[in-house]
């Protein structure tokens, strides 16, 4: 794409100005092509200055998703190998699990600026105004279906562990895997299977944090925050993005090498509630006991009067003493 090329040359160039005479000799197109992309690429959030006598300077590139910005910012093998990148998704899990039935890549990811009908676990809807990160990736692991359940845990863990590399923000995960700052959610991921269960092959991993918009435009009843709100400033979604693929990677890497044991240690060194007193509600039933931790493969444990019982993420709903989200 001419625009990307242009950003290519710029971006060799760093903090100087390049002729629009030499980027269109270089490009082999006019120099009313090179004005006409550049003034696209302003639209888009790039920050170009343009000298009459010196040409064309990159001075900034857009905090909002942007295929150039995001591909310079990842640092991985796999994941990000190919990106479908959408102003406006109903749901990038949805649009993941078609391109997995047309056979997309381990790795792919889907990622849109705004969500219409995003999605949430136990088939709620996700608020998911423009200023998130909504991004699904496609995963073809070297796992058993079991196995691969432990992804969104895997995922829970690398999203904490981006933030706090990027931001040196330390949050907490609530079983199974909500994302909490003082008991308000930032981020949830939903973990859907291709196919069906016994030929099981790939896996769509839905992540959705709350990025550069304010709490106002969610749900008043949701018990919610927003990276901005709790950084006081915008961030880069493409590196976080980046970032959080990285440790995405990583964790999946380590998985296929049946590491359960350490991403169980990871995931419960940033759980938040262990070892307090918590209610479980299964449908009209509530259920009270200390939380002691996780299965291996996930199961929330629960010390109750009548003995340690294990829940599985599917059935039930984590609420602390006082009933409430923590
Ligand atoms: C939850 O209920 O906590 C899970 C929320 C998952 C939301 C993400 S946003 C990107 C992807 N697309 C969706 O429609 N849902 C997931």
């Amino acid at each position: 794409m001419l625009r990307h090329q242009i950003l290519d040359f710029l971006a060799q160039h760093p903090e100087k100005y390049v002729s629009g005479e030499r980027i269109s000799q270089q490009l082999n197109v006019t120099r009313a092509a090179i004005w006409k992309q550049i003034q696209v690429l302003k639209e888009e959030g790039f920050e170009i200055e343009g000298q009459s006598k010196n040409g064309y300077c990159l001075l900034k590139t857009p905090f909002a998703l942007n295929e150039w910005v995001l591909k310079r910012a990842l640092s991985t093998s796999s994941l990000g190998s190919k990106i479908t990148l959408e102003d406006e998704l109903k749901s990038t899990n949805v649009r993941a699990k078609e391109l997995a039935r047309q056979g997309s890549v381990h790795g792919q990811v889907v990622l849109a600026r705004l969500q219409s009908s995003g999605r949430g676990r136990l088939q709620r809807p996700w608020d998911s105004p423009r200023g998130g990160l909504w991004m699904s990736v496609v995963l073809c692991p070297n796992l058993s279906l079991a196995d691969a359940s432990k992804l969104t845990l895997a995922a829970s863990v690398a999203i904490v562990d981006a933030l706090e590399e990027l931001f040196s923000l330390r949050i907490g995960i609530k079983w199974p895997n909500d994302l909490v700052f003082n008991g308000l959610k930032i981020a949830g991921i939903l973990g859907e299977v291709v196919g069906e269960w016994n030929t099981v092959q790939t896996i769509i991993l839905g992540m959705g944090i709350n990025v550069n918009f304010s709490r106002e435009q969610l749900s008043p009843l949701l018990n919610a925050t927003t990276l901005f709100e709790i950084l006081g400033y915008e961030v880069d979604l493409n590196i976080l993005a980046a970032g959080i693929l990285k440790h995405l990677e990583k964790q999946v890497l380590s998985l296929e090498k049946r590491a359960f044991e350490e991403l169980r240690e990871n995931w419960s060194e940033r759980a938040t509630g262990l070892g307090e007193e918590v209610r479980i509600l299964r449908g009209e039933q509530v259920i009270q006991g200390i939380f002691k931790g996780i299965t291996i493969d996930g199961a929330l444990l629960l010390e109750t009067n009548d003995g340690e019982k294990s829940f599985s993420a599917g059935e039930v709903q984590l609420r602390s003493k006082a009933g409430k989200y923590f």
